[in-house]
């Protein structure tokens, strides 16, 4: 059916939609290894994403759309436990009390009472509130509100200063990740703290990335596209991906990468693409979002 004939209340066909293998976070969540970006995506795009077997959906505050998303899970006619919210605390919002009412827009935007993942957006470093906004996200948790908790865009020493500061170990560390800026430092430092990478913009934006000879000659040789061998360098290298595709095609090919088996040797090829530049230059320690 195309996207523009469905009825108010879609019921998504289940027959075609692919197992995708799952990780465990270190308080017990369980997640898919690949979840669908939402950035710049509507209603539409999500229903189309449900019905191609996507069940995490990383949103947030700041990209305008919970109320879309929570449209489409109505929509779809899946049961609200058979889909994973991510959504996160818009970077202006940082503080004990401002997290609190933004979090309650975030449930009624999403018309939910609860939601899976709830993450730190940015640090924001220079209002020096991100502490009061993981003591305010712990709290959620406490509540039922939220059933698991972590951050984006943390360095190594934003990460200690929460936990010496909580006690509290976030369970996932969204970061810009790709084969252009592979960040592996970081994903490293999360792996030792037993924080789960997720990868963002891990297609590079849809950028020169997939027009590489190295990707290109690598998915020839398997048969894939250029996207489908990033995300099982993602995967292979211990990062969850968060492709975003407004296509339904590619929505569908780029969870089809599980069974893709990629040498040592391509994998370090595929690193090699590393600039150690970020795509848009936003360095967490100077980077402030009102
Ligand atoms: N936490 C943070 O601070 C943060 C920051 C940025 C992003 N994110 C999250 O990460 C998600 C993904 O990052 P992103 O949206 O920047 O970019 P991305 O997923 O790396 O790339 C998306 C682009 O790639 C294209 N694309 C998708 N699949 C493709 C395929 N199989 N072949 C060729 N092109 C393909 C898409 O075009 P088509 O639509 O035409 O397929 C789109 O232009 C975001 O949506 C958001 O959820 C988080």
């Amino acid at each position: 059916m195309a996207t523009n004939e469905r009825p108010g209340s879609a019921s998504l066909s289940r027959a075609r939609v692919p197992k995708i293998p799952s990780v465990t976070l270190n308080d017990g969540m369980v997640v898919p290894a690949i979840g669908y970006g939402t950035w710049a995506m509507g209603e539409e795009q999500f229903l189309d994403a449900l019905e191609a077997g996507y069940r995490l959906f990383d949103s947030a505050r700041g990209y305008g759309n919970e109320a879309e998303l929570g449209r489409a899970m109505a929509r779809s006619g899946l049961l609200r436990e058979e889909i994973l919210v991510t959504t996160k605390v818009a970077p202006g919002a940082n503080g004990y009390e401002s997290t609190l009412e933004d979090f309650n827009d975030s449930l009624a935007a999403l018309r939910l009472d609860y939601v899976d993942i709830y993450l730190i957006h940015w640090p924001n470093p220079a209002t020096g509130r991100f502490v009061d906004t993981w003591r305010a996200m712990i709290e959620l948790r406490a509540q039922g509100l939220v059933k698991s908790i972590g951050v984006c865009n943390f360095t190594a020493t934003y990460l200690r200063v929460l936990i010496d500061q909580t006690g509290v170990v976030p369970a996932i560390n969204q970061i810009e990740r790709h084969p252009r800026f592979a960040n592996l430092a970081q994903t490293a430092d999360n792996a030792s703290l037993g924080i789960v990478t997720q990868s963002w913009s891990p297609l590079g934006a849809g950028g020169d990335v997939l027009k590489d000879p190295v990707s290109v000659v690598i998915a020839a040789r398997h048969g894939v596209t250029p996207a489908q061998v990033v995300l099982r360098w993602h995967l292979l290298r211990g990062s969850l991906p968060l492709p975003r595709s407004a296509n339904p095609a590619r929505l569908r090919a780029n969870l089809d990468v599980f069974g893709l088996e990629l040498s040592e040797e391509e994998l370090v090829a595929i690193e090699s693409l590393d600039t150690g530049r970020r795509l848009q230059g936003q360095d967490p320690e100077t980077t402030n979002y009102s």
